[in-house]
């Protein structure tokens, strides 16, 4: 990565327009849009006008107070915009190279605070706008810079690698920034002698803070590492994806890769919210409300946090040294799409996507009656709070006065965390406080569905809870089993799971004298299944349905995923009254031992006995309807919760 390729500002990058991921679409009658126009994502089409409108502005000029820079041609304009999951947006002039400048500081500054480490840092340069240019040579009343985005602030972060890196100091901050942008940069030689024999004022700078020991030995060697910085060469797409890095809480979203700590990315997005656009700050947050950065080079960035990062390249400039069309552009997207930082609607109570005990919502697994009326007489026991989105504080901070709401109640509390991406750190010490408060009173604490990597697992994993009072599982569905056990346990009301059953206990044959099932019966091959068989698949002829004895079995999907858990008194395969093939496979838990009833033998009995058919399909229809209840209620809950 490290080493300078040295290309010159302007000459256009290979195209890369066809990045990203595109959808095809018909064209909307009357909507006036092409199939092609319609293949794209709307974003591009509000962009593709956005630079359509804007590029007529030739208002500023070209910085020429580094003569290199008076080059660049006018008329260049891209936009690009990048989102948190890697997704490229790019209109016009996006491959066109040009030297970072400013745009750098921010990432300098993140470096700096990852190098040398906040405190350092924060001893030597201020966070405060400083209300003035970015050349400014003013410093604060006890002679630090007023903040890393003016160049002061900017030359004491070169400083500090400087000193921490020594002559390798220049190749960790184009290293970074090309991990930062997810390519290898280089750097404009030309820019970097013609600011090099030009800057005296930076000059200037540098030695007053020598002289306030903000800067450390040798000037000239810290001013090449900061002019050197200024001249790494980017384009549009580059610098919306080092914004998009931002956004993304310092992951690059192409290269997945965690370049810059959350807490430096936290830091660097403050100081480019109050500070990034200089004297101009003050009204761009107002207007923009945006974390952004601009340079002389005719470069903009701006963050939008955890959605997207937006990079404009145009080099005309207004007085304060910001991008006139890229400034536009900003404005633009702002306020048509509504991104101002502080216009966040949000009710923490969406956190909580479904709230409910176990009365209307049970596991898959089926349950013998006699458990059935204990879970029916004590489901409050046990209260579910599925959680959905990115888990905040005050998400958090919700449930804990749900959990308290409810504490008197239940003495299982379950918390599924399956929609749940990440969780806040502060978000993760209030979960864990009132997770622990909990168990302290007796609760037991089930979570389920937590990726263990995840930042949620590492919050959790900071539990204060007795392993007796915790427990964990992959799938909501198992939880909710789990914890029917438990209650059933307590009311002593656990079933030996072994007990075989007579076939006069089993549901589907309800309602038929002993003397024609034992007609049936005759009919019937036992049949002995061992833990972890299969007995039948998906796909396969429906020629028999089995009346189980003892044991357990389950209904899976060729997938995997549970649909029922069936215990001793209850039939599997019994869709075979109605459909030729199996749509599940079913596969014995434990030791199984049942009676398989052969459909054609079936079909001679039913010729002869048609009330025993008829009362056997309505037994089936009462079963069926009674699981169509059962997910209607589920679904109600959900969705009225
Ligand atoms: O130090 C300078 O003056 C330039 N290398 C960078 C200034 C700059 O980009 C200001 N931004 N608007």
């Amino acid at each position: 990565m490290c080493g300078n390729s040295s290309r010159r500002s302007g000459t256009p990058l290979a195209s890369s327009k066809v990045w990203g991921r595109s959808m095809h679409a018909r064209t909307p009658v009357g909507s006036g849009l092409s199939s092609h126009d319609v293949a794209k994502p709307p974003l591009s089409r509000f962009l593709e006008r956005c630079h359509a409108e804007i590029a007529g502005d030739s208002t500023g000029a070209v910085a020429d107070y580094i003569p290199e820079l008076a080059k660049a041609d006018p008329n260049h304009f891209g936009i690009s915009v990048a989102t948190t999951d890697g997704y490229i947006y790019e209109i016009g002039d996006s491959v066109v190279p040009f030297t970072i400048q400013s745009i750098s500081k921010a990432f300098v500054f993140a470096l700096a605070l990852e190098i040398v480490g906040a405190e350092r840092v924060e001893s030597l340069i201020g966070v405060e706008p400083s209300g003035e240019a970015f050349n400014s040579i003013r410093l604060r009343t006890d002679n630090r810079p007023f903040n890393p985005m003016v160049n002061a602030g900017a030359i004491a972060c070169s400083g500090l690698i400087h000193d921490a890196e020594g002559s390798g100091a220049f190749d960790r901050i184009l290293e970074t920034l090309g991990r930062i942008a997810g390519r290898t940069l280089g750097i404009d030689e030309a820019v970097f002698a013609s600011e090099r024999a030009t800057g005296d004022r930076n000059r200037a700078i540098a030695y007053l803070l020598r002289n306030y020991a903000v800067v450390k030995g040798d000037v000239d060697a810290v001013l090449d590492v900061y002019f050197r910085q200024c001249s790494v060469l980017v384009t549009a797409r580059d610098i919306a994806v080092m914004a998009a890095t931002l956004a993304n809480r310092g992951r690059n979203p192409l290269s997945g890769e965690q370049v810059i700590s959350p807490y430096a990315v936290a830091r660097t997005l403050s100081v480019m919210t109050s500070s990034g656009m200089y004297d101009y700050a003050g009204e761009w947050i107002y207007r923009v409300g945006l974390p952004a950065k601009s340079g002389v080079g005719g470069g903009i960035i701006a963050a939008l946090p955890s959605q997207l990062g937006l990079g404009t390249y145009a080099p005309l400039l207004d007085s304060h040294g910001n991008s006139v069309r890229g400034l536009k552009v900003c404005v633009a997207l702002s306020s048509h799409f509504d991104l101002h930082l502080f216009n966040r609607s949000g009710d923490v109570r969406n956190g909580i996507v479904a709230e409910y005990d176990i009365g209307g919502v049970s596991s898959r697994r089926n349950r013998q009656p006699h458990e059935q009326k204990i879970l029916d007489e004590h489901h409050q026991y046990c209260h579910v709070y599925e959680l959905t989105g990115a888990l905040t504080f005050g998400v958090i901070e919700y449930l804990s006065r749900r959990l308290v709401q409810q504490r008197p109640h239940s003495q299982f509390v379950i918390l599924d965390f399956h929609r749940v991406p990440t969780i806040t750190k502060a978000a993760g010490q209030l979960l864990a406080e009132s997770l622990s408060e909990l168990s302290a009173v007796n609760t037991t604490v089930i979570l389920c569905g937590i990726q263990s990597q995840s930042l949620l697992g590492a919050a959790i994993n900071k539990l204060l809870v007795p392993p007796s009072k915790l427990r964990k599982f992959v799938l909501l569905d198992e939880a909710i089993e789990w914890t029917e056990d438990q209650i059933i346990y307590r009311f002593d009301g656990y079933g030996r799971l072994h007990d075989p059953t007579t076939l006069p206990e089993q549901q589907l044959l309800e309602g038929l004298t002993d003397g024609e099932i034992e007609t049936l019966a005759t009919l019937m091959e036992p049949r002995t299944y061992q833990a972890g068989e299969r007995i039948v698949g998906a796909g396969e002829p429906a020629s028999s349905l089995f009346f189980l004895q003892s044991g357990m079995v389950s209904v899976k999907v060729p997938n995997g995923v549970r649909l029922a858990t069936l215990v001793a008194g209850m039939v599997f395969g019994e869709m075979a009254l109605l459909e030729d093939r199996r749509s599940a496979d079913v596969w014995a838990d434990t030791l199984v031992q049942c009676f398989e009833l052969p459909l054609d033998a079936y079909a001679g009995f039913r010729a002869k006995h048609p009330q025993i058919g008829e009362r056997i399909i309505r037994n089936l229809a009462v079963l069926l309807a009674k699981r169509l209840i059962l997910a209607n209620t589920k679904i109600d809950l959900l969705t009225s919760s």
